[in-house]
């Protein structure tokens, strides 16, 4: 039931934050704001800052903010409405009418929450015993550390054994089958342990109650993962799988990515190249969008590069859309194909993912790439199709000013490429469209460019064809562009200082120096060499395709030259 936004309001009025806050965090007064330790993430000086005046808190370590309720959604577990309930409570003021406040469900809900904490300690002490000596070693064998082990909680479910220890402790099967951790037999309504023989991941939610599993087969058996179903505690298009534990990652800035499955959760956190998270088995929900955009303003969804991730990745682009606000996107990483980001870390370590993860897509690009990639763009008429679905697309953004902002530029592109087909009526077909620009910010930009080269020589080898490609028409600037590139190709490890020195034993010393200069902290904003190499790689994407004048058509040529082909081929 709808309560009304006023009847929120007074509650807020009511009942300063400092005080719901201050039952579960130690606050201290500076002062209009309140100060602590956040409840969110862990640390040692307090970044959670909580102001009553406008009733909102915010961390400025891990970037949680909110308002009452949804601290107590957060921190208790409570929905929206029992929320409302406990601060009207608090404020001593009725509830709005109608409210379910039924005592029975509150109760069952906290003793299905109790059956699955006991369940999850049931399973990890199994994986200790003997009975998980299998489970243990296929853990080992996929190359996780205890550490891994206790920081996910990761269990073995034997084949039987858990509902006489739920038993003994005193829960009903009534309440086990509640928790969905025993069925009922179809056959002979008998009743048994529902995860069997498998290895357990404890699905935990936003404030580290365990509320459902995923279990993995240890060998071939069927289905490979089995999960919870839906339950009092447990909505699957609610939770992301990992979240708790990529809060450590978030607040010392690392990239979010959103992978397909939980070995990929956990191999990329324990990797240390970023944070992760997973939706559970299902392609993103709108709940799950929302909530990734509360922990990060850019999430780097992960795909396979299959022809199955394609489409995965297509559906998950038409759901983002209408969702973008301003300042909120995405990033879309496509792996190789056939491989998800646990085989990439495996196989190509950290820099082979990071790599993926730094030429990953923006929305806008993957959006064009992979309508485009559905249209045969050599014919007119296809192409006509091709901007009617694209403008379609962009119509669904709700929000007014990122609607614009995407219909500008998608109609920069089609005019881009309306271009290029006059100019080019027959083959080669997509040959770079050279925008006119005012030649002292070109070489302004070709400079910047090269200072992004200099202070982050390992993003050259990716884009090396790009940047030969890019004529400043500055002799000085071409000849040091080549000599990086030449260095960087003989010397795929050359670091900044290697690279910067080489290039002085070249004659170019003074060039570099004023590359390295004011000047270019001005352009830039800040200096090139305080960019994480994920930023860098981006600026420098953006630049290289504004210089070469491909902003208008395409990001990557091969990917879309590769997305002209037509089908079959
Ligand atoms: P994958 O089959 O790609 O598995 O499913 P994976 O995560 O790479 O697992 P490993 O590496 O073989 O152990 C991706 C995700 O889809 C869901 C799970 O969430 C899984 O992690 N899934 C998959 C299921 O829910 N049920 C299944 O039977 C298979
Ligand atoms: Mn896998």
């Amino acid at each position: 039931m709808a309560v009304p936004p006023e009847y929120i309001e007074d509650l807020r009025h009511r009942i300063p934050l400092s005080e719901v806050i201050g039952k579960r965090v130690k606050l201290i007064r500076k002062g209009r704001r309140f100060i602590g330790l956040c409840p969110f993430h862990s640390e040692k000086t307090p970044s959670f800052s909580v102001v009553d005046d406008d009733g909102f808190y915010h961390c400025f370590g891990c970037g949680v903010h909110g308002d009452a309720i949804s601290f107590l959604r957060e921190t208790d577990g409570l929905s929206f409405m029992e929320a409302v309930t406990r601060l009207a409570e608090m404020a001593g003021i009725p509830v709005p009418h109608g409210t379910p406040q039924d005592p029975a469900k509150l109760q069952q809900r906290k003793t299905i929450l109790d059956i699955l904490e006991t369940t999850a300690r049931f399973f990890q002490e199994a994986l200790r015993k003997d009975e998980g000596e299998a489970a243990a070693r296929y853990i080992r064998n996929r190359g996780l550390a205890a550490e891994t082990v206790n920081t996910y909680r990761l269990g073995y479910a034997p084949r039987s054994g858990l509902r006489a220890a739920l038993a003994a402790r005193g829960f009903s099967d009534a309440d086990m089958l509640a928790a969905g951790v025993i069925r009922k037999s179809d056959r002979d309504g008998s009743l048994f342990d529902y995860f069997r023989d498998r290895v357990m991941f404890p699905i935990e939610s936003q404030q580290g109650k365990v509320i459902a599993f995923g279990a993995r087969a240890l060998g071939d058996a069927q289905p490979k993962y089995l999960n919870s179903g839906e339950g009092p505690t447990f909505s699957k298009k609610m939770v992301l799988y990992g979240l708790v534990q990529a809060r450590e990652g978030l607040r010392r800035k690392l990239p979010l990515v959103v992978s397909e499955g939980y070995m990929d959760v956990i191999a990329i956190q324990r990797s240390g190249t970023a944070a992760a998270v997973a939706p559970l088995g299902t392609a993103l929900t709108e709940e799950q969008i929302v909530l990734l955009w509360k922990l990060h303003d850019e999430p780097i969804l992960c795909f396979d590069g299959d022809s199955a991730g394609t489409r995965a990745h297509l559906r998950a682009l038409l759901r983002i859309l209408p969702l973008l606000t301003p300042g909120k996107s995405a990033r879309l990483a496509i792996m190789p194909e056939g491989k998800d980001p646990d085989d990439v870390l495996r196989e190509s370590g950290n820099d082979g993912f990071l790599k993926y993860l730094a030429v990953a897509r923006s929305l806008i690009d993957s959006l064009w790439v992979s309508v485009a990639s559905q249209h045969d763009l050599r014919q007119p008429e296809s192409r006509a199709r091709f901007w009617q679905e694209i403008r379609g697309q962009v119509r669904l953004i709700g929000n007014n000013q990122v609607r614009s902002a995407y219909g500008d530029e998608i109609e920069s592109r089609i005019a881009a490429m309306r271009t290029a087909g006059r100019q080019q009526a027959s083959s080669p077909l997509f040959r770079p469209v050279s925008v006119r620009r005012p030649r002292a910010g070109m070489i302004n930009r070709h400079r910047v460019v090269l200072a992004l080269c200099l202070a982050h020589p390992q993003l050259i080898s990716g884009i090396y064809e790009q940047l030969l490609r890019m004529e400043s028409g500055d002799a000085g600037l071409e000849s040091l562009k080549k000599a990086a590139i030449d260095a960087v190709i003989s010397d795929p490890d050359l670091d900044v200082a290697a690279l910067k020195h080489h290039l002085s034993t070249k004659g170019f010393k003074d060039q570099v120096l004023g590359l390295s200069g004011d000047e270019m902290r001005a352009r830039l904003g800040c200096d090139p060499a305080s960019l994480s190499s994920l930023d860098a790689s981006r600026q420098l994407e953006e630049l290289v395709n504004l210089v070469s004048g491909k902003s208008g058509v395409f990001s990557d040529t091969t990917q879309t030259l590769k997305s002209f082909r037509p089908a079959g081929r």
